[in-house]
């Protein structure tokens, strides 16, 4: 064991040689390296409240080279609004005049993940994947003001609020913004608040208040017969109630507060996935999602702005999930059990879609929605029909023929 003090010399200096021994095997692509720094999670009475890891705890970590996360970059362009209040003033034109304000975009070259890389696709999956650290183990968190570690974890008995953690590099230059959500229980059944989102959230994924077979009972009254639907009545219920959105856009924003001066980047899982993907469309932020359920529709509904591309969005999921499939559908499913329709199928941004059905023979079945299977079924080794034609992972597309709801009739 060497003394404290001579191991926190030699260090830095250790690093240094390893940062350059890989800068120079990929002279253009800079390692980003990212400790755990924040836990957040939404209160009871839905603001956002962040948990600190004391900095001692991240400082060991280092030197443990424990729960640190390698990620490699490049560089891409992405387009952000002037202002979060441009955006906005252009979002509520288009909300209640049905007008479309013309907003200014502002073209960056900023630094993301490389989605290219598996090794990169396994770290940011374990970085939305927190089932291994927990905020009531004494020797990483002190527990913040306002931050009641018994509704962040485990807030209702089988499912989990919409929590997450913030990863920065020791420099702080790059922030990462994790967004956990499960299939069910998004923000919990508790608090005064709690049922009416969810059922309001199921207007954001599902093409008609949920309304999917004869049985069911409707999340709003926007339901005519046949299949047919009031548009209309469907964005307004959604505007009125849901804080799936502006839930987001506080947590964003809160963090740009934190860190004034860094490249945030966005990533999640399920519903934190498209919610992170919401956000990269509003801030232009790089988003990297798994198994996100499809939020193209839901951007339509919110009336989002959209920029002149998303690519600066990723999703990463597997055919044999039936959640950003779009085919946990009808009486009996899964997601229906958990009191969710999630119809939807067609994402922003690009796409790494692994063929899990074809290739690995997988059935389809929703206990493959988990990220720990991604980590570990699918990321982990390398992807065969990838490798054979040279790459390491499915080549990103756009997702240009998805159509949405097609049996639907909107008026
Ligand atoms: C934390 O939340 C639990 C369950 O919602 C509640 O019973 C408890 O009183 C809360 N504690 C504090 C300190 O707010
Ligand atoms: C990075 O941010 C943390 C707060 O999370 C702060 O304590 C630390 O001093 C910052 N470090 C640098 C190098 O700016
Ligand atoms: C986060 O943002 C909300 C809304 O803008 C604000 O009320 C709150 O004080 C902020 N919290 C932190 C920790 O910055
Ligand atoms: C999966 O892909 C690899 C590489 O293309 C191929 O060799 C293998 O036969 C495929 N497996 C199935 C079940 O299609």
């Amino acid at each position: 064991m060497l003394p404290a003090t001579l191991t926190s010399l030699l260090l830095p200096l250790l690093n240094f040689f390893q940062y350059n021994r890989s800068l120079e095997a990929i002279p253009s692509l800079p390692r980003l390296q990212f400790e755990l720094r924040h836990l957040h999670a939404v209160s009871t009475s839905t603001r956002v409240i962040f948990s600190d890891v004391p900095s001692q705890a991240y400082s060991s970590a280092r030197l443990r080279d424990d729960n640190i996360y390698n990620i490699q970059t490049r560089p891409i362009t992405s387009f952000r609004p002037s202002s979060f209040d441009a955006f906005s003033t252009a979002r509520r034109r288009s909300m209640k005049f049905g007008q479309s304000e013309p907003l200014r975009w502002e073209e960056k070259e900023i630094i993301s993940p490389d989605v290219e890389s598996r090794e990169t696709l396994l770290e940011l999956a374990k970085m939305a994947n927190n089932a291994y650290v927990q905020p009531d183990d004494p020797a990483w968190y002190e527990l913040g003001e306002g931050w009641n570690s018994t509704y962040p974890f485990g807030w209702e008995p089988d499912a989990d609020g919409f929590r997450g953690h913030v990863f920065a590099t020791p420099d702080n230059k790059t922030v990462v913004l994790s967004i956990k959500g499960t299939s069910a229980g998004m923000f919990g059944g508790s608090g005064p608040t709690g049922k009416k989102d969810k059922l309001n959230d199921n207007l954001l994924f599902s093409c008609c208040c949920a309304r999917i077979d004869w049985t069911w009972t409707t999340v709003c009254g926007c339901y005519q017969g046949g299949w047919k639907c009031d548009q209309q009545c469907v964005e307004e219920a959604l505007i009125e109630d849901s804080l799936f959105y502006p839930i987001g856009t506080n947590l964003y924003n809160n963090l740009t507060y934190m860190y004034p001066d860094s490249t945030l980047w966005i990533i999640g899982h399920s519903l934190g996935g498209s919610l992170a993907s919401l956000l990269g469309a509003t801030f232009g932020a790089p988003v990297v999602t798994f198994e996100a359920p499809g939020e193209r529709m839901a951007a339509t509904r919110l009336h989002l702005p959209s920029p002149p591309s998303t690519h600066h969005i990723t999703h990463v999921y597997h055919s044999a999930d039936p959640i950003p499939m779009g085919t946990c559908t009808g009486v009996l499913s899964s997601c229906a059990l958990g009191g969710y329709a999630l119809e939807t199928r067609c994402h922003l941004g690009k796409t790494i879609f692994y063929d899990t059905v074809s290739n690995l023979s997988w059935t389809v079945d929703v206990r493959t929605h988990g990220i720990v299977a991604v980590i570990e079924k699918i990321l982990s080794e390398p992807w065969a029909p990838s490798v054979e034609i040279g790459r390491e992972v499915p080549e990103a597309k756009p997702e240009e023929d998805c159509v949405e709801c097609y049996s639907w009739e909107y008026s």
